[in-house]
């Protein structure tokens, strides 16, 4: 079985790393790593091939920034040899970047099998690029790997076959499993001069936050309240970056910027902070599973069940929201909740056996010995689907 994995932005690199590791136990499957190179500074990207033991990539598209339509356009043009090339039994993409979608596309269009990991996720707004990453890639991929209930719930009112869905839980949360004691050898907190459960951590980086100059100063303004509490860290990200153009400067003594850090830095920082302030998705799915505070500075989420079983919290935009819900974060002490089921370390492994049987019983060759450890869904059997949700703090 030929598996053609594609990762592009920081995102997926530890959504791809537990896939790629566990490919590694089956001398029958043949992964091949394609990087479009939407990321491409070494802190966005190469880093994480380093920290995450992955292999260099065996292509890289290079394919750099753009307008959407540009970066996505020019993704397809140079995937669609690869794929002409080497006739992969399945594409695997994963998240919802722009590269997951040009990728999936080229691939479905070649009449190549797609193989979507964190199917089904929806915030319900259209204006994120991100949603109609997801949308679309889900309608066109053959196998949808969902991470929470509410992934099957949307599948399924977007009229897609039980037979081709999966719930298998969340592939970050393997790789932070296999990282954790290593991310605790990081000296980030020493570096820094911070002292455990004594700081924030922020990151900021949606368009919807930091490319409208009101908002980005209203959040600035909750951020400059807000360090007078309590050390804030906050590692820039390129896009907002440019987009504050040295603003922040010295105004303020108990924020540190940062670089965009590495996996192990960062995961040690999150580990150990007293709250999580952030417009990430993939964050307010790590602080739920760490039992971490999250204030997700956004008004939707696509990823609900860090909301109703975990510790997030959605608060907007707000500079006044965003004070009053971080105060009363620290007011009291916190007391961890649920973890999401099959958010165990096992999902890489789950995704892996239902590819090798899916594969086999696609090309009529049988899939004996390959008894997949987990089910497709029938809807019928499954809960029935509950309505968008709108959370308010
Ligand atoms: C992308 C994803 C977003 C994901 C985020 C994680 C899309 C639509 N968005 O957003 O879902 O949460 O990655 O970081 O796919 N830049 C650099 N160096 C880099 C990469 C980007 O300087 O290595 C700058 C460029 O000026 C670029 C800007 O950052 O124009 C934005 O990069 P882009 O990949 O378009 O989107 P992100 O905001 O990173």
């Amino acid at each position: 079985m030929k598996l053609l994995a594609v990762v592009g932005a920081r995102p997926n690199f530890m959504k791809v790393a537990p896939i790629l590791w566990e490919a590694k136990n089956h001398p029958d499957l043949d992964f091949f790593l394609v990087h479009t190179g939407q990321h491409y500074d070494r802190r966005m990207s190469q880093l994480f091939f380093e920290q995450l033991n992955l292999p260099r990539p065996d292509i890289d598209l290079g394919v750099g920034s753009g307008s959407h339509a540009a970066q996505t356009a020019e993704v397809m043009k140079r995937f669609e040899p690869v794929i002409q090339e080497h006739r992969p039994d399945v594409v695997l993409v994963v998240g919802d970047v722009n590269s997951t979608l040009a990728c999936a596309l080229t691939a479905v269009k070649l009449g190549c099998v797609v193989a979507h990991v964190e199917a089904g996720l929806r915030s319900f707004d259209r204006s994120m690029p991100e949603e109609i990453n997801r949308v679309l890639t889900d309608q066109i991929s053959r196998w949808l790997f969902v991470t929470e209930q509410s992934g099957l719930d949307n599948l399924q009112r977007e009229g897609i076959a039980g037979d081709r869905v999966f719930f298998v839980g969340n592939v970050m949360i393997d790789t932070l499993l296999a990282f954790r004691e290593k991310c605790e050898q990081s000296l980030i907190l020493e570096d820094l001069g911070l002292k455990e459960k004594d700081y924030a951590v922020l990151t900021l980086h949606r368009p919807g936050a930091v490319d409208e100059p009101d908002i980005l100063q209203g959040i600035i303004s909750a951020i400059r309240r807000l360090q007078d509490e309590l050390p804030i860290v906050f590692p820039v990200h390129p896009r907002t970056g440019k987009a504050l153009n040295g603003q922040l400067g010295d105004s303020m003594p108990n924020l540190r910027l940062t670089e965009p850090l590495g996996y192990l830095d960062f995961m040690k920082l999150i580990v150990h902070a007293r709250m999580v302030l952030t417009d990430s998705g993939g964050l307010q799915e790590e602080t739920t599973f760490l039992g971490v505070p999250c204030l997700t500075l956004r008004n939707n989420t696509e990823r609900p069940v860090t909301v109703e079983q975990g510790t997030n919290r959605l608060v907007g935009l707000d500079p006044d929201r965003i004070i009053e819900a971080s105060m009363e974060v620290l007011s009291k002490p916190f007391a961890p909740r649920c973890i999401p089921p099959l958010w165990d370390g096992g999902t890489a492994s789950r995704i892996v056996s239902i590819l090798r049987r899916e594969v086999q019983l696609e090309k009529g060759i049988g899939a004996h010995g390959l008894e997949a450890n987990s089910k497709k869904i029938d809807w019928e059997a499954t809960a029935s689907s509950c309505p968008p949700k709108e959370f308010v703090f």
